[in-house]
């Protein structure tokens, strides 16, 4: 088995894994890995072949995030996984960062527990399938409604102090994807809300979704849902969150699965837990 750099060549072999693990990323959520920086992504290959990823992402040097874990099915359990990782953290500690972080799954976790990382909060996958009959029309947007840059620099900015970081690169990239998914909800006092979107690769997927509230929480994902036009919608709630399941059971959805957010070094900055309804992802946080 050879570890090395990932390059865009690796997206079709990445995106082969990631089919098989069921996973709703697309080759635009690998470039965001990419461009962030490709000496912190790594492929596992056996006999030339593409058998593991992982990816890092540092944010505004205070943590990284460690993510598209993958294994072959055929090449488990055997370690690959594991290395992929230690590569991660190697490359990580090599440059400095002071905080590594994840959200593993129930496959991940034993790996991510024996190199040091620790539990923080539970999060959980859920998700709404709609009938055809019951969807909302496409196009209900008109691209002037569109967030204006000034109102998306706000939105950023009160994303550094709920994430912790600055992750505002990622932010705009899944912005420029698909605009019609950006939201905010403002009152006199300031922001009370705001949501990001992805098209992924079988579901639309809604997150980051902040509200200081369960009104403007309910306000986004109604939004949201008119502005989706697939039958199935994800989304990966936080167990700190005091009312996002009341609201998510109230629209139709059903719990998945569960992800448990980790981290390793010192989690100086964990941002503001209770006003997430809903994480960007498991990948990137
Ligand atoms: C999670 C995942 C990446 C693990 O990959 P892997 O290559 O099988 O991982 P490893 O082989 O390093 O470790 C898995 C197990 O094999 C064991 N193992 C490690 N080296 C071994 C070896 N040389 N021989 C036999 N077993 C070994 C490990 O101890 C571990 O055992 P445990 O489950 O009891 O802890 C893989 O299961 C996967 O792709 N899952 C689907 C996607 C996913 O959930 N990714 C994680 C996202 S957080």
């Amino acid at each position: 088995m050879q570890i090395r750099t990932m390059t865009e060549k690796d997206i079709p072999a990445g995106t082969r894994l990631k089919d098989i693990a069921g996973w709703n990323q697309t080759e635009a959520d690998w470039r965001i890995f990419l461009n962030a920086g490709r000496d912190g992504c790594f492929v596992a290959e056996v006999d030339d072949v593409v058998r593991g990823t992982a990816a890092t992402i540092v944010y505004g040097g205070r943590f990284a995030w460690v993510g598209m874990v993958l294994v072959d099915p055929e090449n488990r359990g055997h370690g690959i996984g594991t290395t992929l990782l230690k590569k991660c953290l190697e490359y990580l500690d090599s440059i400095q960062v002071p905080c590594i972080k994840l959200d593993a799954t129930p496959l991940g976790k034993p790996i991510y527990e024996g190199l040091g990382f620790a539990s923080e909060y539970e999060l959980e996958r859920w998700t709404l399938k709609r009938r055809r009959e019951d969807l909302p029309r496409q196009g209900q947007t008109d691209p002037d409604e569109f967030m204006p840059a000034p109102l998306l620099e706000n939105v950023l900015k009160a994303d550094r102090e709920v994430f912790g970081a600055d992750r505002s690169a990622v932010l705009r990239a899944v912005n420029r994807a698909a605009p019609r998914f950006t939201d905010s909800v403002w009152n006199a006092g300031g922001m009370e809300g705001y949501a990001f979107g992805r098209r992924g690769s079988f579901a639309d997927h809604l997150g980051p979704w902040i509200a200081k509230d369960e009104a403007t929480g309910h306000r986004i994902l109604d939004r949201f849902l008119a502005q989706s036009s697939r039958e199935v919608v994800l989304t990966d709630c936080s167990n700190a969150n005091p009312f996002i399941k009341r609201i998510l059971q109230a629209r139709g959805f059903e719990y998945s699965r569960p992800l448990a957010r980790m981290f390793r070094g010192r989690n100086e900055y964990p941002g503001q837990p209770e006003l997430v309804c809903a994480i960007l992802g498991p990948e990137f946080g």
